[in-house]
């Protein structure tokens, strides 16, 4: 829990918004989608792996926590094209998704939202599709049941080995969802029970974040933070902070909790001053400048939720626009350092993301969630109507 005074270090790097012109905004956009299409006819697989190898995505099926954003970015491609392929090819994903429900595969354990969310949800959202709607609310059913742990004080979704992260913000917007959808508030209640225990845990005094906890299996009781993709147990790991800075506000949308507004302040206050000069955060905040691998998705996915939080702040609150100016500044420093030449053909749609430093895997290569998120932010400033998936 945020204890100290957090306060922006250079208020005048975020004093004004600016603007991304339509014209860059659509050339990122039609050189993406072209991508993504043409990826998808040579792409023999189901499912591409989390990230690249050598800057190639390798076969995989839908057993994984990115596979939602790998659906999710035909959705998008879709919502921002108009073109009939990417919607079949969405849609010819959804059966995989039952299959997945049915045979609790990847579902085990935390990641319930990453998977459903941007494309059972999504597809119930775009085009009316019950079978999906139906598979979702069923997921959400499997996790009140098997993975949300209501007996301590710390309610929240765990994993199999009784963690829980900051990535796990992300998967309680399924409950979320599930609430609205069903106007059962039981759903609402444990989704948003997730950001208070995050609050209570996983954030510390001074706006950073641990990326888990971890929980006594017999009391419940929790023990103490760990981290698996960041740089130490006590830093603060860019893609895990990063899942807050986006599902908090998502959680305010859905519930109006009156602590959400200043967390999500002093969190991305956090973020913003550890954002190196060129906006693409390092993979970890104990590192601000020098040779360190970037991760670019953990910018693209900030800027979606800072944007995102925008959208539910009253015009006094004081971050709204430093909101607005430093997602700008990250998605542009994206399109313009991220999704270039680089001296070998990449088959994602941005570049310098890290996926698991201490793991060796995914080093300022591509990944799915990089590429998710990067068109979710084009969708964001191209069509200021669309509705999120999250
Ligand atoms: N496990 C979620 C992530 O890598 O961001």
């Amino acid at each position: 829990m945020v204890t100290e005074k957090i306060v922006l270090n250079q208020p005048e790097r975020f004093a004004k918004i600016p603007e991304i012109s339509r014209e860059k905004l659509v050339r990122a956009a039609e050189k993406a989608t072209d991508k993504l299409e043409e990826f998808a006819k040579k792409n023999p697989c189901a499912f591409p792996g989390t990230c690249t190898k050598n800057f190639k995505y390798e076969c995989a099926e839908n057993k994984n926590w990115e596979a939602g954003m790998y659906t999710g970015c035909y959705w998008l491609a879709y919502e921002l094209t108009g073109n009939e392929f990417f919607r079949k090819e969405a849609e010819s994903h959804i059966p995989s998704y039952k299959v997945r429900l049915d045979g609790k595969i990847g579902i085990e354990g935390h990641d319930v939202g990453f998977p459903f969310m941007p494309s059972c949800v999504a597809a119930w959202k775009i085009t009316g599709n019950e079978y999906a709607r139906k598979i979702a609310l069923d997921t959400a059913d499997y996790v009140m049941a098997e993975r949300y742990f209501p007996k301590s004080e710390y309610k929240c979704i765990k994993t199999t080995g009784h963690h829980t992260m900051m990535d796990t913000l992300m998967n309680a917007t399924l409950l979320l969802w599930a609430g609205k959808e069903t106007g059962d508030s039981k759903y609402t209640e444990a989704g948003l029970n997730q950001s208070i225990t995050t609050n209570k845990l996983l954030i510390r005094a001074d706006g950073s974040s641990y990326h888990h906890y971890i929980f006594d299996p017999e009391t419940e009781e929790p023990i103490k933070g760990w981290t698996l993709q960041g740089h130490s147990d006590d830093s603060c790991w860019s893609r895990g902070h990063a899942w807050g800075i986006y599902g908090f506000p998502v959680a305010y949308d859905y519930t109006g909790a009156d602590f959400l507004p200043g967390l999500h302040r002093d969190i991305t206050y956090f973020m913003l001053n550890h954002l190196p000069e060129d906006c693409i955060p390092y993979w970890d905040y104990d590192f601000i400048s020098g040779e360190e691998s970037r991760d670019s998705s953990a910018g693209l996915i900030s800027a979606c939720g800072m944007l995102e939080m925008a959208k539910h702040l009253p015009d006094t609150a004081e971050q709204k626009n430093v909101f607005k100016s430093a997602a700008a500044q990250i998605v542009e420093a994206v399109i313009d350092n991220c999704t270039g030449d680089i001296g070998v053909d990449y088959d994602g749609l941005v570049n310098k993301v890290t996926h698991a430093k201490p793991q060796g895997q995914g080093i300022d290569e591509c990944a799915v969630y990089g590429d998710y998120f990067y068109l979710e932010a084009l969708t964001r400033y191209l069509k200021p109507d669309w509705v999120r998936y999250w």
